[in-house]
Formats: C-alpha cells, structure tokens, sequence
C-alpha cells in the first residue's frame, strides 16, 4: 500500500496546503467526475423542453443580467475547481460594470457562464440562476436553457470583446468577409450587398478612416489597436444590448488604449446598452464603470458604486488593489504589491480566502466565511473588519503570533 502511495503522486495546491493525490484517490475522483458531467451534459442536451422550464421574471426590471449565487465549476483530474463560487451582481440597462480583481479570481468563467460558453465536459454550471432580459421582453433563466435554445439567443442581443483579437479574428479571411458573416448569420433579410454596406458603416463608426481598405484587408495586416476596434465593429453590427468586453485593451499600449476606451463609452451611449467590462486594472475602472464588482477566489469580496469603491474601499483586499495601482508610488518608490497570491480555487477552506495575505486578519477570519455587510444602498463587503459583533471580543492575531 505504501508503494502505491509513492508510485503515483499529483501535486495540487489549496489555498495553503500542498497535499497529494493517491492513485485511489485519482480514480475515485475521475469516477465521481464522469458521472456528475454526465448528468449535466445529458440534462443540457435535452430536444423539445417546455419553455416554462427556463422562463422566469427579472427581480429588477430595470437590469438586463441578474447573477443570483451563480456557481460554476471544473471537474478535473486533481479535484474540482469552484472557479465561480456563489456569486451575484446586476447589469442595469444603460450602465457600465467593472468586474475587476487579480488574475485567476473568476471573472471570465462569470462573464461565459453568462453565454454558456463555459469549456465543457469538465466545466459546468452547477447551481444558481443567471437572469437574462432579452430584447423581445422575455426573461430566461440561461442555467436551464438547453443548448439548442441559447444558440438562439448567444451572439444575437449579447456580443464579446476578447483581448487578443488575433485569436478571435480568423487569419485565412479578409476582415471585410467575417464582417459580412456576422451580418448574415444575425439578419435573414440581409443580402450579400446589404451585409457589405453594413459592415462598412460600422467600420465608420469605430473610426476607421480608409473602412474599404480595411474592409478588404486581412488581419495580421492590421494593427493591435485597429483589429480591436474591427472587434468593436463587429459586436456592434447585430445591434447588441449587451457587450462583455473582457481584458479589451489589455494588449494594447496606454495611447491606443484610451482611444479603444472612449470609442467603447460612445458606443455604448449610442447603442443604450450595458457592458460588463473585465479587467485586472483599476484605472480601467475608474475611466470607465458605473458600478464594480470585486472578485476573490471565486467570490465577490465587495461591491459598490465607483465613488465608493475609489474614495471608501473597505476590503483589504481592495485597499491593496488600490494602492498596487500604478501612478500611485512616487518617484523612486517600489510599486506596492499585495504578498503572496490568488489561490487555485480546489479545496477551498470555510474561512475567507484572502486570510494568509491579509494585513489585518483577526482569529475569527479564520472560522466561518464572513458574510456580506451593508454600508449603503449600493456598498456590501465581506470583512470582519467592519463587523462589530465580531471584532470587539477577538484579538489581531499578529498581535498574539
Ligand atoms: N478550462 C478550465 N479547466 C480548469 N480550470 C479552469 C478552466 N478555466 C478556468 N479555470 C480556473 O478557474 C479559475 C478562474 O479563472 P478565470 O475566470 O479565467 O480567471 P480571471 O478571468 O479572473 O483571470 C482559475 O483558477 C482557473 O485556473
Ligand atoms: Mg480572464
């Protein structure tokens, strides 16, 4: 037995642990992994379900996207992965929502959960709803929505901006042919002229001053900041009421980012949409949101408007995130950066994730997770800190090491 504990060994690291799987424990894992994602792939497939089954009422009729403890996780070899783990925020109508935190913390799995995009088998939307207001009025349910039914709606009222666009835009076709495409495949009136007028049109729009050119052009022709913006062309061609711009300016440099930034705002004004914007950059946020979303490991942390957030953050987490935001240290000074880092979300404890980076811990944060305080109508975070039933009978644990 002992032989067989040494003979196959995967190392898998929790929030601080390092344990290591067993060829029993593997196996039972990979057993346990089949038959959940069968359940799920099998229920997703399902042909001709009743609608009622995925109608439902927003709670807000003002939002567009209601996340309500949404958890989506990855069954892989080493353990499950609670990549999304209780998560929910709205996306008011005609609003900008920053989604921000380091990387790894769950914010692009949120935004596919979203479109049913997440990488399956191994990943799986596993509780929780996320309301979806289409343009027609209705509202679905997407956790519920078979597959054939969300093809219908992916791609047409909700569009997606990538940070790279190389890998989004094909390189064997001229920009102006996967314009058209999109055009068609969204408009069944649309005719091969129609679509190329349109196409061009929205070239315009983002600002492209030669669109025949481009239009003709093939990608890698084209640089980084205009095939972002032949991105922001496309996702607009179809008249979305939702954009989902994630890391959309990561790769580009800070002039051509401003550019992509403002032209992503007058679109959005233009359009009356939303955009749930992603990013591991506060000064992206500040720029640009309404309101932000502050991810962890998995879970939002805190949440508010952006005054809020800029001029009264209370989580450390999001106190160090503002203090390691460039611009802040002066001249000579070392970048503060928060220690240590974000935890693979496997084997995630009960207590808060951020507890053995956290400058301010107590005992008590290392016992049950803190739940969500309120500190205005728009403003909750999950700190102890600010817990008053709490704090007055524990000690700072620094102080007693
Ligand atoms: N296909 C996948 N298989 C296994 N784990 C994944 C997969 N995609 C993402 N994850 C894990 O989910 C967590 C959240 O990832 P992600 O949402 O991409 O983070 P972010 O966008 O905030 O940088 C990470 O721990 C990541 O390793
Ligand atoms: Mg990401």
């Amino acid at each position: 037995m002992g032989m067989m504990k040494i003979f196959k060994r995967k190392k898998i690291q929790g929030i601080d642990d390092t344990h290591y799987l067993t060829l029993k424990e593997e196996i039972r894992i990979s057993k346990e992994n089949n038959k959940i994602i069968r359940q799920f792939e099998r229920r997703k497939a399902r042909r001709n379900v009743d609608e009622s089954e995925y109608l439902t009422q927003m709670r807000d009729p003002s939002n567009v996207v209601e996340f309500d403890e949404l958890h989506t996780y990855f069954y892989t070899e080493v353990g499950t992965v609670k990549a999304v783990n209780g998560v929910s925020f709205d996306i008011p109508e005609g609003k900008i929502i920053g989604v921000v935190g380091e990387s790894g913390c769950g914010k692009s799995v949120t935004s596919l959960s979203l479109m049913q995009l997440v990488q399956a088998p191994q990943g799986q939307i596993v509780s929780g709803s996320i309301r979806y207001k289409a343009s027609d009025g209705k509202c679905y349910d997407v956790t519920k929505m078979p597959t054939s039914e969300m093809l219908k709606i992916r791609g047409k009222d909700i569009a997606m901006i990538f940070q790279e666009p190389m890998t989004s835009l094909n390189p064997v076709f001229r920009i102006g042919e996967q314009m058209d495409e999109v055009v068609l495949l969204h408009d069944s009136s649309a005719t091969p002229e129609s679509a190329r007028k349109r196409s061009i049109e929205m070239l315009n729009l983002v600002g492209i001053a030669m669109a025949d050119k481009v239009y003709s052009s093939y990608p890698h022709e084209l640089s980084g900041g205009m095939r972002q913006r032949v991105m922001i062309a496309m996702a607009l061609s179809c008249d979305p009421r939702l954009i989902i711009a994630d890391e959309p300016t990561t790769a580009l440099d800070v002039t051509i980012q401003a550019q992509i930034l403002d032209l992503l705002r007058s679109v959005m004004n233009r359009i009356n949409g939303s955009i749930m914007l992603i990013t591991h950059d506060l000064g992206v946020i500040a720029e640009m949101a309404d309101e932000v979303v502050v991810m962890y490991a998995g879970r939002i942390i805190e949440k508010g408007s952006v005054r809020e957030i800029f001029h009264n953050p209370r989580h450390p987490y999001t106190i160090g995130l503002m203090k390691s935001k460039p611009g802040k240290a002066t001249q000579g000074e070392r970048l503060y950066s928060i220690k240590g880092q974000v935890p693979n979300p496997i084997n995630m404890p009960d207590h808060c994730y951020f507890y053995n980076r956290c400058d301010h811990r107590m005992e008590i944060c290392s016992k049950a997770y803190p739940e969500m305080l309120q500190f205005s109508p728009t403003h909750f975070s999950s700190c102890y800190l600010y817990d008053e039933n709490k704090v007055g009978d524990t000690k700072n644990v620094k102080e007693s090491e």
